[in-house]
């Protein structure tokens, strides 16, 4: 009996609970984000420990990207995965029922509530921060609720500034998945660099704000009605503090969101304009350098419409489609030129709502193959009121031209639904 009590007692080296504080935290700063916050509920002293680590603003080593993405249509939680570690957590998104998350920036994603109002949300610590909501976007004119009660807003179609309003109901529910297509941005909530580009519709225009404004402030003002919308990609490159967008026609704006008076400033540099098949992305390099990437898409099957109501708009069309080709150019902005380039012991991470171009030595074995892209499903355009989900998402191999589907390699169980499909992102503790 004494001996048991004996082998409990050696057990008190690995009675965890009683680590003292430094080894806790010097624990914490080798892990993996996720495991960092997950080991913050095995017992009480971790968690104590976990709050000195969050407190203290320790660092965690360099985390690899992590997919993010729903497991069920109407599951309130998401599920994170890491294919560095094979673990996945569950991460519950308190507001967020029957809707999907957009994008990641900074471990940050942007995510709506039930009425479409856009916010930030950490969803490691649930930290949040508020946006403009939707009614503040130039071209949603006013907010009304339908016959069941439903919240719907009248949003203007018009793509001429001199002619009368075209506007068509919208319900919040197609709202959130149909009005924000793309957002950049340049730096963690709270910081004084934060600053939020949004590409959304009905034309694939941008509009920027801070988190805590009161409106979105749209760029579309500045430009003529030619330069006007229809844009694909945008990023945030931090080496000269500006962003780019691209736009559907071939031409690259430069944008300086930082002043008090910011503005598209045209510079414009016409690359060639993509074919419907083909989707351009901005990439940074990590040393500044932008890169554009162009996505080839085939298509299999027929498109399949979303269920409309009568009366509203509803815009969005699936369709089945696979990724044929991927091909990176390096953007020589002063010069003016394209070079081909093999990302050899680069990994590219790309989907509609992530951009990163990471060496391979610093990402765990499962992320540093080399050549290889990391992609996310997508939405394009047949024209521009008609927004298409492009579900295909796996490791494209540059080498071979092909492939792997993310559930051959990956345990993931994403739903189907083309806008709880899943992202990546980089888990942050602040
Ligand atoms: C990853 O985890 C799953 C179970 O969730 C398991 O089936 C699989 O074998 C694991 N893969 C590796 C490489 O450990």
């Amino acid at each position: 009996m004494t001996m048991e009590t004996d082998a409990a007692a050696g057990g008190s080296g690995r009675d965890w609970s009683a680590l003292p504080l430094d080894i806790l935290l010097i624990s914490m700063s080798c892990m993996e984000v996720p495991d960092v916050v997950h080991s913050g509920a095995v017992c009480t002293s971790w968690r104590s420990a976990y709050g000195a680590f969050r407190a203290l603003r320790l660092p965690t080593p360099r985390q690899p990207p992590c997919l993010l993405y729903y497991a069920a249509r109407t599951s309130p939680a998401a599920t994170l995965y890491s294919p560095s570690t094979n673990a996945t957590f569950r991460v519950p998104l308190p507001e967020d029922r029957g809707g999907g998350f957009l994008a990641s920036a900074h471990g940050w994603l942007f995510a709506t509530d039930a009425a479409a109002n856009p916010y930030l949300i950490n969803p490691l610590t649930g930290a949040r921060a508020a946006l403009p909501p939707i009614t503040t976007l130039e071209r949603v004119k006013s907010r009304s609720t339908d016959a069941d009660g439903g919240v719907v807003y009248d949003v203007d179609f018009n793509r001429i500034s001199a002619a009368p309003p075209a506007t068509q109901r919208v319900t919040a529910r197609r709202a959130r998945d149909w009005m924000y297509r793309q957002v950049s941005i340049s730096g963690r909530p709270g910081g004084a660099a934060c600053v939020v580009l949004l590409l959304h519709m009905p034309h694939q225009e941008l509009s920027f704000a801070r988190p805590g404004d009161a409106r979105w402030t749209s760029l579309s003002g500045g430009l003529s009605q030619l330069d006007r919308g229809l844009y694909s990609s945008t990023v945030y490159s931090d080496r000269d503090g500006l962003f780019y967008a691209l736009r559907a026609t071939g031409s690259v704006h430069k944008l300086d969101l930082s002043g008090p008076s910011p503005a598209a400033r045209p510079y414009t540099w016409t690359l060639r304009s993509f074919a419907s098949k083909c989707t351009g992305y901005l990439v940074p390099m990590p040393c500044g350098t932008l890169l554009l990437v162009t996505r080839v898409w085939g298509r299999y099957g027929e498109p399949r419409s979303g269920i409309c109501r009568s009366g509203t708009y509803c815009g969005e069309v699936h369709k089945c489609v696979v990724t044929e080709g991927v091909q990176v150019e390096k953007m020589d902005m002063e010069r003016r030129r394209f070079e081909r380039l093999a990302p050899g012991d680069h990994a590219l991470f790309l989907g509609s709502s992530s951009a990163q171009y990471l060496p391979v030595e610093f990402l765990p074995p499962s992320l540093s193959k080399r050549n290889c892209a990391y992609l996310a499903d997508d939405v394009g355009y047949d024209t521009f009121l008609s927004p298409i989900s492009r579900h295909d998402a796996g490791v494209w191999d540059f080498e071979s031209g092909s492939m792997r589907k993310y559930d051959e390699l990956w345990p993931l169980h994403p739903c189907p639904d083309s806008s709880r499909s899943p992202i990546w992102i980089t888990p942050s503790l602040h």
